[in-house]
């Protein structure tokens, strides 16, 4: 009988963890090394070892219905993307009104989990934490990982000769802390990811500001990438967050029914929309795979101000400057920041039991090691998709708990195995090659759903509750939807699928002038189905 579970980690994965144990009955002890809850989003003007680091000015890059705990919405007056500041305080919020935090050791540091000598049989382990420089080890019979995976950076730093030589100074986008120190400097920033953006369209700012004593030298900040990315603005078609239109389960739909070339086409087209990513040098080699776009609204605009401009991968380094591919040379730099991302590791667990292949994780939905005797481990929030953390996350730990629990049961090691190459397969066919676990985030979260009886019946639904079964189906695939039947139910889910539109639009409608509008998918869809009909009806009658 599984009773008391061990959690590394008090972040967002870390604290759904807790919560779905106490609602699942079990005894959760979750061990933080710092000293507060929230990971990542808990801002420090430094960096530390083994922890997650963010810069001053992040903004999410998920609206807030689409990342909020499924039980518990932002408040209504929040903005639709938020400051990190923000986040923290909502998190912090979260754990105080679930009464979480008497279930944390904070300033603890878990150094190993190692499986117990009779594992086959209880399947419990054994957990090594360090307070105050005191060791100390105590038995569980599961533990969940939610130690983040935006920890350990990614410093490429043998990929480019000459950097050995090169005078300036470098550091990973994670020392980043804000633009004060780069005052009329010459930045270069590897990587175009959301983090190399943001960091180069805010030190552009800067730049031209002091550019006065150094006009002479053409770009100020650059920004070099290999294989270019999608960049797309947060404001979405007419004005509305790019989530709330984009994660619907009727486009989720479309994208997964139509042949790939009408898919593909339809993608391209659509990232093309609001600018064209080949005048901008941002176009992605492989345009049609759907790796992580990066979300920027201000690019393409530092792009045709001249102060960012886009080159190809760094050859080589010299001593004050960079050769691209190209053979073009950005000169006189001082800083290069490595925007490249992150690798993660879990240094207190044995690599194997995570990486059982090819130094590939291989998990089972992404959660699971499919080797384990017993299955009492789980990793919570590795998975990527283009859905948000929180509710990921939270979904992915109410499964956990159940199977700890003896309620759900894994299928065998082999079909585990297969589950897992077939993903693999699809992952390739629609991301690419790449490091993390990325999947299509409604399928995910519909698969989860299932195994514990929450996924929402739509069908049923649209029998007994037309009005919501629209919003469900063709509006927002909202957290909410999660914990709308089955087990772990919310009886205010309903009530916030409903009102969802009214908080995202009240933080921008600050000035009233006239009846608020919301996007309208289902009448759109009409429309469309109708005017066949229509214009083959007017055929006929003029026939
Ligand atoms: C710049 C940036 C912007 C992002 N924006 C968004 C966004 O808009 N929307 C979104 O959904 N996601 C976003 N993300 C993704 C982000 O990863 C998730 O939102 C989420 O915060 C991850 O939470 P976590 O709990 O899994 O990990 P973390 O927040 O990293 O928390 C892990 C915790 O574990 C603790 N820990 C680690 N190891 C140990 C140990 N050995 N012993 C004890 N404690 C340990 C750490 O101290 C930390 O508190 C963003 C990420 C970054 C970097
Ligand atoms: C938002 O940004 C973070 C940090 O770069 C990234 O990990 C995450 O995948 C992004 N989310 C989406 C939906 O692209
Ligand atoms: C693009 O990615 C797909 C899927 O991984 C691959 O089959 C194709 O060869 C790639 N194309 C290019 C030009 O790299």
């Amino acid at each position: 009988m599984v009773k008391r579970v061990a959690i590394i980690g008090a972040g967002v994965s870390g604290l759904a963890s807790i919560r779905c144990c106490l609602e699942e009955g079990l005894e959760p002890t979750c061990f933080e090394k710092s000293n507060e809850v929230g990971g990542l989003w808990e801002f420090s003007d430094h960096s530390e070892e083994g922890r997650a680091s963010i810069y001053k000015s992040v903004f999410t890059n998920s609206s807030k219905e689409m990342m909020c705990f499924p039980d518990f919405p932002y408040p209504d007056d929040y903005p639709n993307y938020m400051h990190q500041s923000k986040v923290q305080d909502y998190i912090k919020t979260f754990a105080q009104k679930k009464n979480l935090f008497r279930y944390i050791q904070f300033e603890t540091l878990v150094t190993s989990i190692k499986k117990c000598p009779n594992f086959l049989i209880t399947g419990q382990w054994e957990i090594v934490s360090e307070k105050d420089e005191k060791q100390e080890s105590t038995i569980f019979d599961a533990v969940m990982i939610c130690s983040g995976h935006h920890v350990y950076p990614n410093l490429p730093t043998d990929s480019f000769p000459g950097l050995d030589r090169f005078q300036g100074y470098y550091l990973h986008s994670r020392d980043y802390k804000g633009p004060e120190v780069y005052q009329g400097k010459r930045v270069l920033v590897i990587g175009l990811g959301n983090s190399g953006c943001d960091i180069a369209v805010e030190l552009s700012r800067l730049v031209t500001q002091s550019n006065i004593e150094i006009c002479y030298l053409p770009y100020q900040v650059i920004i070099s990438t290999r294989s270019g990315s999608w960049v797309m603005s947060r404001v979405w078609d007419d004005g509305y967050p790019w989530d709330m239109l984009y994660v619907t389960r009727f486009a989720s739909f479309l994208r997964n029914a139509l042949p790939s070339f009408v898919s593909d086409w339809l993608y391209v087209k659509k990232m093309n929309k609001w600018f064209k990513h080949e005048n901008y040098g941002l176009m992605p080699l492989n345009s049609t795979l759907r790796k992580e776009p990066v979300f920027n609204d201000e690019l393409p605009s530092r792009i045709l101000c001249g102060t960012v401009s886009i080159k190809p991968n760094v050859k080589e380094f010299t001593e004050t400057s960079a050769i691209f591919e190209d053979g073009t040379v950005f000169e006189a730099i001082d800083y290069v920041i490595f925007a490249t991302g992150y690798g993660y590791a879990y240094p207190f667990l044995d690599d194997s039991i995570i990486k059982s292949r090819n130094n590939e994780v291989t998990l089972f939905k992404g959660i699971f090691p499919p080797f384990l005797e017993k299955p009492t481990l789980a990793v919570i929030g590795l998975v990527q998709s283009l859905g948000a953390a929180i509710p990921t996350a939270d979904l992915q730990a109410r499964w956990a708990v159940k199977v700890f629990a003896n309620s759900c049961t894994l299928p065998t090691t082999n079909e585990m195995m297969d589950d897992i190459e077939e993903k693999m397969g699809k992952k390739l066919k629609w991301f690419g090659q790449s490091q993390t676990l990325q999947t299509d985030y409604i399928t995910y979260m519909d698969e989860l759903g299932s195994f514990i009886g929450a996924k929402p019946n739509i069908p049923w639904l649209f029998l007994t509750d037309p009005q919501l079964a629209l919003e469900v189906y063709f509006g927002p695939c909202s957290p909410y939807q999660f914990r709308l039947m089955g087990p772990g139910k919310w009886d205010g889910a309903r009530n916030a699928i409903l009102t969802q539109w009214d908080r995202t639009l009240k933080p921008t409608r600050t000035r009233a002038v006239s009846e608020a509008t919301r996007p309208q998918p289902f009448y759109n869809l009409l429309k469309i189905l109708l005017f066949p009909v229509l214009l083959l009806a007017a055929l006929l009658a003029f026939h």
